[in-house]
């Protein structure tokens, strides 16, 4: 059976720290108790208005920490210089536009292709895991392919809404179509990931789709903690996917 990786994103630990514009609570520490906690990897955005992760963030991530950095950016020239300067294990290209409250929809990777063609080369070149943040789209899957990216992490945010919204016709619907660009993108050679929105509610059929090897979790994980602690949030997320992954029992 194939590992289902945790990529615990610390994102919102800055987000409560930059509140009050200290130290506390430190996204590191938070990094280390995810580790501790059974996360395969961390995952931190730095956006161009540094609201939450900061670079120097990255700098004490990429020092002190133990686990692989996925660092999330936009295909920014500024971004490149701090992706190649501490190459991190890998970087995921992520849309992004600054009014947004978070990563609404994924990056047009086929209508971009040039844009992002020397992004994509420079940090393969610099031994980064390259991954574009994509919805699960035909057109999209084989544009990274096209590419030379590695890995696609499919964007579950409309999945995750339409549970919110108790829709249950939307969420069959996006459900089938993460389900098909995992399949397809695997099928490409593509290493699959997902990510955005995805909860304890709503993770197990995600977490059930073979062709997937990483999960990216963060704003629930970091929310839950405050009832729950990180630690048995974590793990409880932990089960949660391996529990879904596990085989099935013949009845
Ligand atoms: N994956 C990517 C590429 C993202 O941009 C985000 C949000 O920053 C996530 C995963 C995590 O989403 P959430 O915080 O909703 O769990």
């Amino acid at each position: 059976m194939v590992n289902l990786r945790l990529g615990v994103n610390i994102d919102h630990v800055a987000t409560i720290r930059n509140a009050r514009g200290g130290e506390h609570p430190d996204p590191v520490r938070a990094a280390e108790m995810a580790a501790a906690a059974g996360a395969d990897g961390i995952t931190a955005h730095l956006r161009e208005d540094r609201r939450h992760i900061r670079d120097h963030d990255i700098e004490r991530l990429m020092g002190e920490m133990s686990l692989p950095l996925n660092l999330e950016m936009a295909a920014t020239e500024e971004m490149l210089a701090i992706a190649l300067r501490h190459r991190p294990h890998a970087v995921c290209i992520v849309p992004e536009r600054r009014e947004e409250v978070t990563t609404e929809g994924g990056l047009d990777a086929a209508g971009q292709h040039n844009h992002l063609k020397p992004f994509v080369s420079r940090l393969a070149d610099a031994g980064i895991r390259v991954s574009l943040f994509i919805n699960a789209d035909r057109v999209q899957l084989k544009a990274a392919v096209s590419l030379g990216a590695p890995v696609v992490e499919l964007h579950t945010g409309a999945y995750a809404h339409a549970g919110d919204a108790k829709d249950a016709a939307k969420i069959d619907a996006e459900f089938q179509r993460l389900a098909n660009g995992a399949r397809e993108g695997f099928a490409l050679g593509l290493e699959v990931h997902a990510g955005h929105g995805l909860t304890f509610d709503n993770v197990t059929p995600v977490a059930a789709l073979r062709e997937i090897r990483e999960l990216n979790i963060g704003h629930f994980l970091i929310g839950e903690a405050i009832f729950d602690g990180l630690p048995a949030t974590i793990r409880r997320m932990r089960d949660l996917m391996d529990q879904a992954r596990a085989p099935k029992r013949e009845a």
